[in-house]
């Protein structure tokens, strides 16, 4: 099992504003479902409702684990086989591996979850769209952190409109 993380993020560090994406880019969309089909998928509060403004449902096709420091949190009861809370990021990791063993376990966001999973070298693998744009915005991703190449193994680059596909794996 590894944990991947996967994010757009603009050259500025900027992921969000207002609890939205600051672009829409359809292939990126399209790399972001490529990637996650099929897979748990786990995020923060925040992002899991942005998600549902966004779709009015979870990601079709996805196990959710929903991270929150709300004892009392639940998902809405038509989406409740398929997302479940979790305390922590460890806590979700270990739930989604034990149901789904040796599936790779996609972290989708947002900021802090990004900042906190990095933080404490929990990332196997960076799924990157390096967005081409410097919007403003209010939710960012260390992008600096993935630039010590001690650390950090930027490959498989590939040009797309508006941005740059990146595979970025942790040095083990
Ligand atoms: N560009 C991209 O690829 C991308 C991807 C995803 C999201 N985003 C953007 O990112 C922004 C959202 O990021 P965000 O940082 O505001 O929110 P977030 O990381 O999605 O969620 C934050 C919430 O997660 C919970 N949480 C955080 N750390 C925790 C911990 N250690 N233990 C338990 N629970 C914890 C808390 O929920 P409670 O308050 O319920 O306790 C916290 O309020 C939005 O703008 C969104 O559009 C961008």
């Amino acid at each position: 099992m590894a944990l991947v993380a996967v994010v757009a993020v603009a050259t500025d560090g900027v992921i969000g504003l207002n609890n939205a994406m600051p672009w829409h880019l359809p292939e990126d969309l399209r790399r972001f479902k490529a990637l996650t089909q099929g897979h748990p998928v786990l995020m923060g509060r925040k992002t899991y409702e942005s998600i549902l403004a966004q779709l009015g449902k979870p990601l079709p096709g996805r196990p959710h684990w929903v991270i929150t420091r709300q004892p009392d949190w639940a998902a809405a009861a038509e989406h409740a086989a398929q997302v479940r809370p979790a305390a922590s990021l460890e806590a979700a990791m270990a739930e989604a591996e034990q149901s789904h063993p040796g599936r790779d376990l996609m972290l989708v966001g947002g900021a802090e979850i990004y900042g906190r999973a990095l933080a404490s070298d929990l990332v196997d693998r960076v799924e990157l769209t390096l967005v081409h744009a410097e919007p403003p915005g209010d939710a960012f991703f260390p992008l600096d952190s993935l630039r010590d190449p001690q650390r950090w193994q930027w490959e498989a680059e590939t040009p797309g409109e508006g941005c740059t596909f990146w595979t970025v794996r942790r040095r083990r």
